[in-house]
């Protein structure tokens, strides 16, 4: 199966998205601003996936800081620092962590698993600092062991999101009558997640146990994460894949031509409302009007139960550039303005169920999600 995300060698590993399907080529980062630019400029993308890598650059920034440390150790003794500003003391190395998970977490804002998964790291790494200060044990020696634990932490983070989408799969697979023909938007599989994908690990499992007769995955621009990405892996897996233009989704449905939609989440309230790639919010409208069922994916990382519902969570807006050309050639008059909104918000009451790897939540969904979610 493919890996867009590998730890080797205590480097970050990362199939660069932007170029797929036309080239497979992997972007080697050494420190944690190498990673969150490249969460940021969309090398990785997918909540899951950014959450796995924001999760390992929370790993590195650990390293980096044990590393600034020794280099103003070494100044102190006459050599040369070479690393950068110097770092003394406890207190300062975990200043400097949480600045680190501020920049990480700041890369891309809708995603929730981003922020969780820094969070997760960070307070492994805090926690292993905090022990060793309470002991009298010196800082180089934490500082090793707190790089140690945030590595395992982030690989945990990375071990069970696939456990989590196969679970999801299996839920997921169980609702999709055989024969049926689905849609999915936007890249909620393999390379957006540790493995096998949210909305395409439902797929994938339905596809293998007969339920599928065809996977309808619309283009999703301006990124183009359908066409470029979910007909790559679905192909790739040899599942049918049709890719359709957003706009052809309505008259899809009103032939008689989707029997579910299926997609994956960025960031999911308290009330199930779901922030997911932009388009997606039209899609449950069409599909409402058309009765057809409306399947959200996503693990329970993607849950941000301090927030209420849709209005507090933040859209990101990505350049106009992204709109006014296709992939570099201008396709707006120069000089026209161009709104990007990256998400949209879709309200509980338009989705059918949320599959999670605990179980499925059906409605009434602000009711049964706490229960299935804390669980
Ligand atoms: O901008 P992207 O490509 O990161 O957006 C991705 C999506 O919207 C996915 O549907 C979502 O992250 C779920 S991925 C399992």
């Amino acid at each position: 199966m493919i890996q867009a995300i590998k730890w080797e060698d205590g480097r970050l590993v990362l199939l660069d998205q932007r170029y797929l399907p036309e080239r497979v080529e992997f972007v080697h980062c050494r420190d944690f601003r190498e990673i969150s630019g490249a969460i940021r400029d969309m090398v990785v993308r997918g909540a899951p996936a950014i959450g796995i890598a924001g999760g390992y650059a929370m790993a590195v920034a650990v390293r980096e800081c044990r590393d600034l440390r020794a280099g103003g150790r070494e100044e102190r003794k006459g050599h040369r620092a070479g690393a950068g500003t110097a770092i003394h003391g406890y207190e300062e190395c975990a200043a400097y962590l949480k600045e680190a998970a501020k920049h990480i977490s700041a890369a891309r804002p809708t995603a929730v698993n981003l922020m969780w998964a820094v969070d997760r790291v960070l307070g492994r790494a805090l926690s292993v600092l905090h022990a060793a200060e309470k002991a009298g044990a010196s800082e180089d020696a934490a500082l090793s062991d707190a790089y140690a634990a945030a590595v395992e932490e982030a690989r945990a983070i990375e071990t069970e999101d696939l456990e989590m989408n196969r679970k999801i799969g299996s839920y997921g697979a169980a609702l999709i009558r055989p024969g049926s023909r689905v849609l999915t938007h936007c890249n909620a599989g393999a390379l957006a997640t540790g493995g096998y994908g949210t909305a395409l690990g439902v797929v994938r499992k339905a596809w293998e146990e007969n339920r599928i007769s065809m996977v309808y995955a619309d283009e999703t621009r301006p990124y183009l994460q359908g066409a470029r990405l979910t007909a790559w892996e679905l192909s790739q897996d040899g599942i049918d894949v049709t890719v359709i233009v957003d706009s052809a989704a309505g008259y899809l449905m009103s032939k008689g031509m989707v029997d579910c939609v299926i997609v994956g989440a960025d960031r999911i309230a308290a009330s199930g409302d779901v922030a997911n790639k932009i388009g997606t919010y039209t899609l449950a409208c069409l599909a409402d009007i058309h009765n057809i069922p409306f399947y959200v994916a996503a693990p329970t990382s993607t849950f941000d139960l301090s927030i209420p519902d849709l209005s507090a969570i933040p859209v990101e807006e990505r350049s106009p550039d992204e709109v006014r050309g296709f992939f570099g050639t201008p396709t707006v008059p120069k000089g026209v303005k161009a709104l990007n909104p990256s998400f949209d918000l879709t309200p509980y009451r338009l989705i059918s169920a949320i599959i999670t790897e605990k179980g499925v939540i059906e409605p009434p969904i602000p009711e049964n999600l706490p229960r299935i979610v804390k669980g």
